[in-house]
């Protein structure tokens, strides 16, 4: 039997800091109602593209497992704020990174697109297909915000993280998985005029817009991970008490808080960095497992659960065996470009765009 083993990992989180007073700046918001109701303190801009983000967690997570990006046979990269469809951004990683032997897929399934990814990886490996494969999850969604929406502006952040998966023998990588998807809960969370339909051809291509149904979200969430979680255990034959570390989506604290007790695990076991980043979507999950390594909470053969929703409603629960490593064999020395901007100044266009909007 094959197993997909995470042999690397790199996050790429942008410089500019928009706090949540600087939100309050020009919403009628507060520090206190966004930590209150969300855990959220702080969340990054990125300055750049998308693909620069990805290329740069790619290059630190193939560092990390000590391998040149021509020994990569896929690369996966989920997100759905790609910079381009045709070409697709994997494409774009490809190029920017050297995967000369990769093929390059797109994944957009939301907040979820990590997850995916590394069980479509997994099983590519598993089966024999492919040897050595690159997952990647992040999200742009700052260029894709409403700045005049305090009910969800608030709430999201930028930045990217990526695992290289090789094939191995022991029983080691993703152990078993969960995805699935919601019926008639499409609209919960929808950024309107992105894509061809064919009633987007008006000006208001210009503008996306969210629809975002806050409080059935969050109750959804909770009882879809809970599901997808109890789902991979059984699989595993593993219970709870045997996880040594969750590494959930992180969209919420309190949504992080109620699903850790309905799961019945304890909250020192619960991987939370949200107060820094806020929601980044298909970044949450590989950010917070390199965060999680970084600060030496992930110990050889832990067992790491991994937990996730998004739009869609997409879904999905992961069992991860960590292999004997826990450190990287080298570090690279990949960054973004220099950001010569405060986070405020990166998004007055955006800022002044949607309030003249909000206006007319
Ligand atoms: N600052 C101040 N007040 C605000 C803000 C804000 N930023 N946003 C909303 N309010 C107000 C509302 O207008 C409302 O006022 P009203 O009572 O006068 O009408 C009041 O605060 C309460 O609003 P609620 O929506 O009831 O607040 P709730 O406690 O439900 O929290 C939240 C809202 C944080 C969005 C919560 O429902 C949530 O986290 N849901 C999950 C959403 C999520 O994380 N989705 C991620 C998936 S996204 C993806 O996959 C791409």
């Amino acid at each position: 039997m094959k197993y997909a083993k995470i042999t690397g990992w790199g996050k790429c989180v942008p410089p500019a800091v928009l706090t949540n007073d600087d939100l309050a700046t020009f919403m009628d918001t507060s520090d206190e109602w966004i930590a209150s109701r969300t855990g959220i303190r702080e969340r990054r801009v990125c300055h750049c593209n998308f693909s620069d983000m990805a290329i740069v967690a790619a290059k630190r997570a193939l560092a990390a497992a000590n391998l040149d990006a021509s020994e990569i046979d896929l690369i996966l990269l989920g997100s759905l704020t790609m910079d381009s469809l045709c070409p697709n951004t994997a494409s774009i990683v490809q190029n920017a990174i050297g995967a000369r032997n990769a093929a390059a897929i797109d994944i957009n399934s939301a907040c979820t697109g990590f997850l995916y990814g590394l069980h479509i990886g997994t099983n590519l490996i598993r089966t024999g297909a492919h040897q050595k494969v690159l997952v990647i999850g992040g999200e742009f969604i700052s260029h894709y915000m409403n700045w005049a929406r305090r009910d969800v502006a608030v709430l999201f952040g930028d930045a990217c993280g990526a695992v290289v998966l090789e094939a191995c023998n022991e029983p080691s990588g993703l152990l078993a998985a969960k995805i699935g998807c919601e019926l008639d809960t499409g609209e919960a969370i929808q950024i309107t005029n992105l894509g061809s339909a064919y009633s987007r051809l008006t000006d208001d291509f210009l503008y996306p817009d969210w629809n975002f149904e806050g409080q059935e979200v969050f109750k959804r969430a909770i009882k879809a991970m809970a599901f997808a979680c109890d789902d991979v255990l059984q699989q595993t034959g593993l219970t709870i008490e045997d996880v040594n570390i969750m590494v959930p989506h992180q969209a919420n604290r309190r949504i992080l808080d109620a699903l850790a007790k309905r799961l019945g695990i304890p909250e020192e076991k619960i991987m939370v960095n949200v107060h820094k980043y806020g929601n980044t979507s298909a970044g949450t999950i590989p950010v917070a497992l390199t965060e999680a390594l970084e600060e030496h909470r992930i110990k050889p053969g832990d067992h790491v659960l991994m937990a996730t929703f998004g739009a869609g409603l997409t879904w999905g629960a992961g069992l991860v065996k960590w292999g004997e490593r826990v450190t990287p064999l080298s570090i690279s020395d990949a960054e973004l470009p220099p950001c010569h901007q405060t986070a405020l100044e990166i998004l007055a266009p955006h800022i002044e765009r949607y309030s003249a909007r909000a206006k007319e």
